[in-house]
Parts: C-alpha cells; sequence; structure tokens
C-alpha cells in the first residue's frame, strides 16, 4: 500500500501558505519565503502582490540553477527585513532548529520529513522500553540533523554523517539549542563509512538515509544517486540488525516513485518484516497538495 503523509496541522511553526507558477510561498517560524519550486506546474491561488506582501524574502536563481551539483544556487533578496538566523520549534518531538538563508535556496530544514521524525522517534521509544541499552542509529546524509534529534530524544545512542563539516557543525547547534547531548559526529563519504562499518562488522538497529541526486564525499568521492543507491542500500542492510531494527529511506530527486522506493527496500533488505511506502506532501491553505519526496520504511 502507498501511504499520502504530510505534517501535522499542529506544527504550528511551519505552514505552506501557498504554490504554483513554480514557486512556493512558506512560513518557517516569523519568516515568509518565496522559493522556487519546479514541481508547482499549477497556478498560485493568491496574487504576486498578495505574495510580496507577505514574503520577507525571496531566493532568485543563479546561473547555475538547474545545472548538475548547483541545482539550487542563487541568492536571497530582502522583501521585509529579517534576521539572518532565527529559531523554530518541532513541538511534536520537542526539538529546535536553527535556520538560515542559504546560498542553495535551503533554510536548514526539510519540512515534509515531519512524519519520517515523528516515525523514526516513537520506533526508538518502542525498542527503548523493551531493552535495556538503548539502540544504536545510524543517521546517514543527515544534513543539520532534525532526523538525527529525533533518534536522540527517542533515547538512542545517535552517529549522524554527512560530508560537509559545516552541515555538521550546523546539526551540532541545534543539538545544543534543543538542550541534548551525545551525538557521535562524523564528517565522511556516507558510502565509504557503510563500507567500512559492513567491514568492522558493526551493526546498528535504525538507520535512515536521505541521499541526494549528486554529491561528493570530503576527499571528492563522487555521490550519483542512480548508480549508488542500491549498493549503500545493500550494505545497510549488512549493518541493519536482523531483528528489532528499522530503516527510514527518503528520496527527493530524479522523480522517483514510492513504488520504486518500495522495490529498492524489498531487493536490498529482502522479504521479511513490515515494509511501508509513500509519498511526502506538504498542502497549502487551499488544499493543493504539493508531493515533494518519497519514502521506504521497513521494521524487521
Ligand atoms: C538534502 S540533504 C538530506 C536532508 C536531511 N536528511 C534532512 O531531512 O534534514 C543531503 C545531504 O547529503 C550530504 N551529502 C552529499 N554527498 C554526500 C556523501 N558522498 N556522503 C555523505 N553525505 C553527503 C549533503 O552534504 C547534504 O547535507
Amino acid at each position: 500500500m502507498i501511504n499520502i503523509e504530510q505534517p501535522s496541522s499542529s506544527w504550528k511553526d511551519y505552514e505552506l501558505i501557498d504554490c504554483g507558477d513554480f514557486s512556493k510561498l512558506e512560513r518557517f517560524g516569523s519568516c515568509v519565503t518565496i522559493r522556487p519550486e519546479p514541481k508547482a506546474l499549477w497556478h498560485k491561488t493568491l496574487t504576486d502582490d498578495k505574495w510580496r506582501q507577505m514574503a520577507n524574502v525571496e531566493f532568485k536563481p543563479g546561473a547555475g540553477f538547474g545545472k548538475a551539483g548547483k541545482e539550487d544556487s542563487g541568492t536571497w533578496t530582502t522583501i521585509h527585513p529579517t534576521p539572518e538566523q532565527w529559531v523554530i520549534r518541532y513541538p511534536q518531538v520537542d526539538f529546535k532548529l536553527r535556520l538560515g538563508l542559504t546560498s542553495f535556496k535551503h533554510v536548514g530544514v526539510f519540512p515534509e520529513q515531519a512524519t519520517n521524525w515523528d516515525f523514526i522517534h516513537s520506533t526508538v521509544k518502542d525498542l527503548c522500553a523493551r531493552q535495556s541499552q538503548p539502540p544504536k542509529v545510524l543517521n546517514l546524509f543527515a544534513y543539520t540533523g532534525a532526523a538525527s534529534l529525533a533518534a536522540l530524544r527517542g533515547g538512542a545512542e545517535v552517529t549522524h554523517l554527512d560530508s560537509v563539516r559545516n552541515v555538521v557543525t550546523w546539526a551540532r547547534t541545534n543539538m545544543e539549542l534543543s538542550g541534548m547531548d551525545g551525538i557521535r559526529w562524523i564528517v565522511e563519504d556516507a558510502l565509504k563509512f557503510a563500507r567500512r562499518e559492513v567491514r568492522r562488522g558493526n551493526l546498528y538497529q535504525g538507520i535512515i538515509l536521505d541521499p541526494p541526486a549528486y554529491g561528493h564525499g570530503p576527499d571528492g568521492e563522487r555521490w550519483k544517486l542512480d548508480e549508488c543507491l542500491f549498493e549503500i542500500l545493500s550494505l545497510c542492510n549488512r549493518i541493519l540488525a536482523p531483528h528489532d531494527s528499522f530503516l527510514v529511506l527518503n528520496l527527493y530527486s530524479n522523480g522517483y516513485s514510492a513504488v520504486l522506493a518500495e522495490t529498492l527496500a524489498r531487493s536490498a533488505f529482502g522479504s521479511d518484516g513490515e515494509l511501508v511506502a509513500g509519498e511526502s506532501v506538504l498542502c497549502d491553505r487551499f488544499g493543493k497538495k504539493l508531493p515533494l519526496s518519497v519514502f521506504a520504511r521497513l521494521k524487521r
């Protein structure tokens, strides 16, 4: 079965206000942004004037926009002044995220991921209730760490890996802001790390992956989703405990479908366990659903 999921409307610090004409109008706490959105193929509901009245900042794509590796590059223009950095809360799991305007269109959170955070938090809590040791959770391609914080808040021992040092520092700030500690931070190529963990025979009870279409390890190792995804999933199968364990695979690029995520997970992890696949969407004030990623979640 393919599920369609969206963040709870009780999350007051995020809202997709409107989307259309290849853009989206969103509110992150008190800051309203206009950003490009290639999937918003329909027309906006509100007028351009209304968008500009509401928005603090707008992201303008740069020359490299849309090209491999520079898909999201550009600059922000201010419409109504806003602080360069600010903080939002995710009360469902109880963590905070510092946000900021990056040169890559992003602000430091992918809100459509909220239902994955809820799943990670509740699954870790269930594992903790059934065993005396905290479950070990590995977050690959972990970015600013929302999924790591969800696992940590649930009681896991968390390893957070990303190839970009600044992003790992940002994730550490988010942990500290949330009043938590104890995450193991790793700046490394995800594939290289997974191969090494297989050789070491290390096992995790939870693995989370949200890989990009293209990326680089810290030593220039090339990550290309189509070519590397099945290998990393097969490695994850070998470092994921055979029982009392979970996997969250999220895919937001290359137009991959939920059925593809499901088939990939079944092929890499076998037929044991309960597998749920679906689409993560954001729904705007007018009921228009914007699909942003697909996921497969396995419990075995
Ligand atoms: C879009 S983010 C994932 C979003 C994140 N899971 C979340 O919801 O907050 C993709 C991340 O992969 C990282 N990355 C790219 N190539 C990598 C590689 N070869 N090894 C490890 N991390 C990589 C990037 O630095 C980026 O932080």
